[in-house]
């Protein structure tokens, strides 16, 4: 059983409304913020999630690409994150990250560029929920799979078997099957689900 995470970067910003429409039997929204600086691009801020949040009830799954997360962790919560993810190469001391988005309801998670080891994960490891594993560097989307980083995948479900694990970048529907084969338990795809012409299929046939 694998879920998909629609990736809300690749829908059509000006028409948020009916993208969500075109999504809405998901099994979560995955939502990339940007900062510009951890990553070289601008995406969305906390006041488009909490509109979005008005016209969903599905799960947002929060992947801050931020330099400094933790002044936002509260304020993507009050958006209506209900999953926060930080970066492990971020600079900021995980066990803080982790402890605030606990603090403030959300389901914590780290994520892993791809050239990150799982070592990069210390004893803090055992408070997290998902671990995100980046298979396209981080910042933009319609890039092609690194397959590489899917021995991550594995090497994750061995060592902190609680965590869900999720993979995120060039997910589509030849890329789907090695991802799963690998053990992940959500697939984020932005550009196969998005551009779609019938997005729910795309989805059904990706999780098959
Ligand atoms: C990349 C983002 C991804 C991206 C995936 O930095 O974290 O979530 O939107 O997009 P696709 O599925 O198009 O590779
Ligand atoms: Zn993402």
């Amino acid at each position: 059983m694998v879920y998909i995470a629609p990736s809300l970067l690749a829908a059509d910003f000006a028409e948020l409304g009916r993208e969500l429409r075109r999504i809405k039997r998901a099994d979560m929204l995955h939502v990339d913020i940007m900062d510009g600086r951890f990553v070289p691009n601008l995406s969305i801020g906390p006041g488009v999630v909490e509109a979005l949040r008005r016209r969903t009830d599905l799960f947002f799954d929060v992947h801050l690409m931020m330099e400094d997360p933790l002044p936002y962790i509260s304020v993507f919560r009050k958006a209506g994150a209900d999953g926060i993810t930080f970066h492990a190469e971020c600079g900021e001391p995980p066990q803080e990250i982790i402890a605030a988005i606990k603090a403030s309801g959300a389901r914590p998670g780290v994520a892993l560029s791809p050239k990150t080891p799982v070592s990069a994960i210390g004893s803090w490891g055992e408070d997290l929920e998902q671990v995100t594993v980046m298979t396209v560097e981080p910042g933009f989307g319609g890039q092609k799979m690194l397959l590489e980083p899917l021995h991550k995948v594995i090497e994750l479900k061995m060592r902190l078997p609680w965590v869900k694990v999720e993979v995120d970048g060039g997910v589509n529907l030849d890329t789907a099957p090695l991802c799963k084969a690998a053990g992940a338990d959500i697939l984020v795809a932005g550009t196969s689900v998005f551009k779609a012409e019938d997005p729910y299929l795309e989805m059904r046939c990706m999780a098959l």
